[in-house]
């Protein structure tokens, strides 16, 4: 067989995902796309950061739990939140998109099991299992995909539906779960072995629709979990204490419409403040949460990299010519995100001096050292840690994205390099970027995306 190549340079493949039908090569990830970076660019000007992957996709499968239509604003637009949406539509919800506001109109749900094909290729759609259980009194949905970052088990997630009440079996990759008592789940004391934002996402969602009270011990803390308990709230639920280790949830009958705003993406604030950084420009990034980057912005003063607070909402990182380097560990919130921890090792790998990370959550999170030492970085991992000696530079390669925060590990090498680098693997981060490349050549850098489509002949 020959392959054939065509290559049309800067077409936004974001765009071409939308039209494609389900399981095609392009809409499925499978094009062979690279990012072109020109390195050595200073940055400048603003970027506006999106609303939060992790989020909207938790609050979209919160919408399952309302029988009537709830509006989401400030939904990001990437390929993680298309395949949501298409999940949803496959479960009968009519979803409208104008922009970045999303109705959702769940009032006629037809089905309650969820498509292989679509949850395999994301994390997140794990999400849909409580509140479809507590809404319809049973769901199927397969075991999800994602990122190949660790093997991510879901037992805290069943274990959580089973101590509400919910009979759970998983045979031939899909979880099945019933109410046991018929319709409703019932309030239940659940302790959680460790603090999983999935798992507490799922169980607080089926508790709002459960007779009773119910109590998650040991919760996930993330921003994420607090603006889900805010939509959930706003349409009716009773729940306290969401961002502590301990929610508290009174079951109600039922949830009313509601109109919500999703909070702005934390990683990918932090990727544009590296972005910045890693280039030793000053540019401004709006539309932020500060205490959402608290722990990035702690790392940063640490090792000497300047900022400054523009206003409740917008921070302009400060050109700094040289900074240090520092240990990092990863901890669930409010410890420093896994997710930034590919992204912020880039910075480190040009640091004055050495650093250590840790990676406590994600037993296979390291997959971008060898693409960073490509292109010069002297990184040395050893189990979860990796040591980092930093270098004066890096150069341009060819190199592959592995997973999502490690596309976005790969572009900020990428402009802090010299040379050309050549990123490919991005449907990994056309997952959960909402048009990275438009953003970043807004702040002037030099990049193109090209499509390089295959035709048999
Ligand atoms: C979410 C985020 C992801 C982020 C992660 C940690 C979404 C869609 N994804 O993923 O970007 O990196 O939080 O902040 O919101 N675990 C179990 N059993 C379970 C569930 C989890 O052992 O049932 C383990 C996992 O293997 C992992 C750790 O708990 O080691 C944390 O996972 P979790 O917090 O659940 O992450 P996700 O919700 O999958």
């Amino acid at each position: 067989m020959i392959l054939r190549y065509l290559v049309i340079e800067g077409i936004a493949i974001s765009s071409v995902l939308g039209s494609l039908a389900p399981g095609s090569a392009i809409s499925s990830g499978l094009a062979d796309d690279v990012l072109k970076i020109q390195g050595g660019k200073i940055l400048s000007g603003q970027v506006t950061i999106s609303g939060a992957k992790n989020s909207a996709l938790a609050l979209m499968a919160g919408t399952l739990l309302c029988s009537e239509t709830c509006q989401l604003q400030n939904v990001p637009s990437l390929v993680d939140i298309r395949l949501m949406t298409k999940i949803l539509t496959a479960l009968g919800v009519r979803v409208t998109t104008n922009g970045d506001v999303v109705q959702f109109d769940p009032s006629h749900l037809t089905s309650t099991e969820a498509p292989y094909e679509l949850v395999s290729k994301m994390r997140g759609s794990f999400f849909i299992l409580g509140p479809l259980l507590a809404r319809m009194g049973e769901a199927r949905v397969p075991m999800p995909g994602g990122c190949s970052i660790g093997s991510r088990p879901v037992d805290l997630h069943v274990r959580g539906l089973q101590s509400l009440g919910a009979d759970v079996t998983i045979e031939h990759g899909v979880v099945h779960a019933r109410a046991k008592n018929g319709k409703r789940l019932v309030g239940a004391s659940v302790y959680l072995d460790s603090p999983s934002v999935g798992a507490t996402e799922n169980i607080m969602m089926a508790a709002t629709l459960a007779d009773g009270e119910t109590i998650i011990e040991n919760a996930a803390q993330e921003p994420e979990i607090v603006d889900l308990a805010g939509f959930c709230n706003a349409m009716g639920a009773k729940i306290q204490g969401a961002g502590t280790h301990r929610i508290v949830i009174q079951g109600v009958e039922k949830l009313h419409a509601t109109d919500y705003r999703v909070i702005p993406d934390r990683v990918e604030a932090a990727t544009f403040i590296l972005a910045g950084a890693i280039t030793r420009s000053t540019i401004l990034v709006n539309q932020i949460n500060l205490s959402h980057i608290a722990p990035i912005l702690a790392k940063l003063k640490e090792i000497g990299i300047g900022y400054e607070i523009e206003s409740p909402t917008s921070l302009r990182v400060m050109r700094s010519a040289s900074y240090r380097g520092t240990d990092i560990e990863t901890l669930p919130h409010p410890g420093f995100p896994t997710d930034v921890q590919s992204p912020f090792m880039s910075l480190l790998a040009l640091a004055d001096g050495n650093s250590v990370v840790t990676e406590t959550l994600f037993e296979n999170r390291f997959m971008h050292v060898a693409e960073l030492t490509r292109m010069g970085a002297d990184i040395k991992v050893k189990g979860n840690v990796a040591m980092i000696r930093g270098v004066a530079s890096l150069s341009g390669a060819p190199v592959i994205a592995t997973d999502l925060r490690a596309s976005a590990a790969l572009v900020i090498a990428g402009l802090a390099a010299d040379g050309e680098t050549i990123v490919s693997g991005l449907h990994h981060m056309d997952r959960g970027y909402d048009r990275l490349e438009a953003k970043m050549q807004g702040l002037g850098a030099n990049l193109i995306r090209t499509t390089i489509a295959q035709s048999n002949a």
